[in-house]
């Protein structure tokens, strides 16, 4: 049994995540993890708000507050709509968490005394007009790399790129508008180019997808450059260097030590203060990321910099899960323009399982992909109705009523039955083999191609017209059949969590779907002939035929609805 982190992106809780956000990170972290307790592994999951830095400070701003009052509702807000996902982290914390604070302070102290930290002058944008110096996101301008109008002091929100602020084209002030100056201020850098031929060699090495790989090599090749650690705002954790009093660090090289803190956290709280190390100082210990694509540089980068530079024995990234965007109708999620699904407002429209199905099965895992009513309409009306639902329910309805709701003897068996019995049985490994490979939207297309396969093989052998003329044909049948429903049950846990426990309880299982080492199970008969079963009831409801018309609608209501709900300072103005 190997150790496992499993690891999302801490969002950045200046607002409400959207579905873009949520399919990107914590819910594909969520399925994974789901899927590894099933499978018996140890796994440890964390994630957090990510509290601090311009985004938060920017939106601060705009309303009038402290960014700490903005942080607070948010957390709570956010907090709850992921439980109300079934994100079943194990930690969920935030940065501003004192044992984050003071891991993160120890830790840049570390890399400080091994000789990896220096101080230097730096030529910052200031803004006349505002009184103070622009860090990331204060500052806009082109991008030089890819001509985007809209790039950050630190990074270009379009291709990705890091910059510094000096080589934005045409820069401007976030706050008013107007032009910058660039002035000289003294920041602590972290010294990458250092690190370069380790950063190489172990890349080289990874087990890391090509889209990480290859991005992150060409990074390096060009030339790394020293990233300044300090910023001179005053929301964030205070930098611990000698000389550096009124500066904080820079939100990037905090928030990723969460990872580390939160692990910490969770084992604090547990009374066992000191086993995080059993994590993240062994070696076999596999660390898994999921990411938006833009996050890619800090995550095979930057912080497998950091930790090698610590000088402790941490483990480096084993695997970082990259997703492309998800569009919503053709363009970009957008909060100013109001632009897409918030999962607040999603929750109004359908319970959580209908989401978290429909957006694994639109993962963005190798293209932009877009959300389109249409498409959702058809996931949940065939895929999960016309395929799962209606096989789960033919099924169970039928051993209910006409097996008197008890799992038949099976009788003979046909070479169609045999058939059947093995490809049921081997779906756990088939669908392993995707999940293992991070591939959880094909993970997800092969259990439903498990009911396609029921629904045909109810098809061809009709139980119902044997039960007249071979009962005990029509007993292995729906043996078999009933069996391939628990297997299926199993299957969908880790994507469909309420959903397949729904299911658990109509086939009266014992325990919970969820429990440990199920994955196994599921790859033999799981239902003992004269099991009784309870009373069947759908699993999932059809959407309308005017539903994907009427979508817009819909989420028009719900975005009132979720306005009221949403604490002040998460209310759009
Ligand atoms: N808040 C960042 C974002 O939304 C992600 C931070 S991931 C962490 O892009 F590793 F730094 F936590
Ligand atoms: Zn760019």
């Amino acid at each position: 049994m190997a150790k496992w982190i499993v690891a999302s992106a801490w969002p950045y809780v200046n607002n409400v995540p959207h579905l873009g956000n949520l399919v990107g990170s914590i819910l594909s972290a969520d399925v994974f993890a789901r899927y590894l307790r099933l499978r018996g592994e140890d796994v440890v999951f964390v994630s957090g708000s990510d509290e601090h830095g311009t985004p938060i400070e920017i939106e601060a701003i705009k309303r009038g507050v402290h960014p700490k009052q903005l942080t607070d509702q948010a957390h709570e807000y956010v907090s709850k709509l992921f439980r109300e996902y079934m994100i079943s982290f194990d930690n969920y914390t935030r940065t501003e968490s004192p044992v984050h604070k003071r891991f993160v302070q120890e830790f840049m102290m570390k890399l400080y005394k091994n000789g990896y930290i220096f101080e230097q002058d730096d030529v910052l944008p200031y803004c006349p007009r505002d009184k103070m110096f622009l860090p990331d996101r204060f500052v806009v301008g082109t991008c030089p790399y890819c001509g985007y109008p809209y790039a950050h002091g630190d990074q270009c929100d379009n291709c990705g790129r890091l910059l510094h602020p000096t080589e934005l084209i045409n820069p401007r002030c976030a706050i008013c508008g107007g032009p910058v100056e660039f002035r000289k201020t003294k920041h602590w850098f972290f010294d990458l180019p250092k690190l370069r031929d380790r950063l190489l060699k172990w890349l080289k090495e990874s087990n890391l997808p090509p889209n990480v790989k290859n991005y992150s090599l060409r990074w390096v090749e060009e030339g790394l450059k020293p990233r300044s650690v300090t910023r001179d705002n005053k929301w964030g954790i205070p930098a611990p260097f000698p000389g550096a009093e009124g500066k904080t660090i820079y939100v990037w090289f905090e928030a990723l030590l969460g990872y580390i803190s939160a692990t910490i956290e969770y084992f604090e709280r547990r009374g066992e203060p000191e086993k995080w190390k059993e994590y993240w100082f062994d070696q076999a210990t596999r660390t898994v990321y999921f990411i938006g694509k833009d996050n890619i540089p800090f995550h095979a980068i930057i912080f497998p910099a950091m930790l090698m530079a610590s000088g402790d024995p941490y483990v480096l990234p084993w695997y970082i899960s990259a997703t492309e965007y998800l569009m919503y109708q053709g363009e970009q999620f957008s909060k100013s323009r109001r632009w897409g699904i918030w999962i607040d407002e999603a929750l109004e429209i359908l319970p959580a399982d209908y989401w978290r199905f429909a957006l694994i099965k639109m993962r963005p895992e190798t293209k932009d992909t877009n959300f389109t009513w249409k498409d959702f309409y058809r996931i949940v009306n065939s895929d999960m109705n016309d395929d799962i639902g209606n096989y789960v329910h033919r099924v169970l309805k039928f051993i209910y009523s006409r097996f008197d709701a008890t799992i038949p003897e099976p009788g003979p068996w046909s070479s169609e039955d045999e058939e059947f019995k093995q490809y049921y049985l081997s779906a756990p490994d088939r669908v392993a083999e995707h999940l293992d490979n991070f591939r959880l939207k094909q993970g997800l297309e092969e259990v439903v191609e498990l009911a396609r396969r029921g629904n045909q093989y109810l098809n061809a052998r009709a139980p119902w017209e044997k039960v007249k003329t071979a009962p005990e044909e029509a007993a292995t049948i729906m043996y078999n059949a009933a069996n391939s429903v628990a297997t299926l049950a199993v299957l969908l846990a880790p994507f469909v969590p309420a959903s397949a426990e729904k299911l658990w309880r109509m086939l009266n299982l014992e325990g919970s779907v969820h429990d440990r080492g199920r994955w196994n199970e599921a790859k033999k008969p799981m239902l003992k002939p004269g099991h009784h079963i309870g009373k069947p009831e759908p699993l999932f409801r059809k959407l309308p035929p005017d539903f994907p018309d009427k979508a817009e609608e819909l989420v028009r209501e719900a975005r009132k609805k979720v306005m009221e709900k949403r604490p002040p300072l998460l209310r759009w103005t």
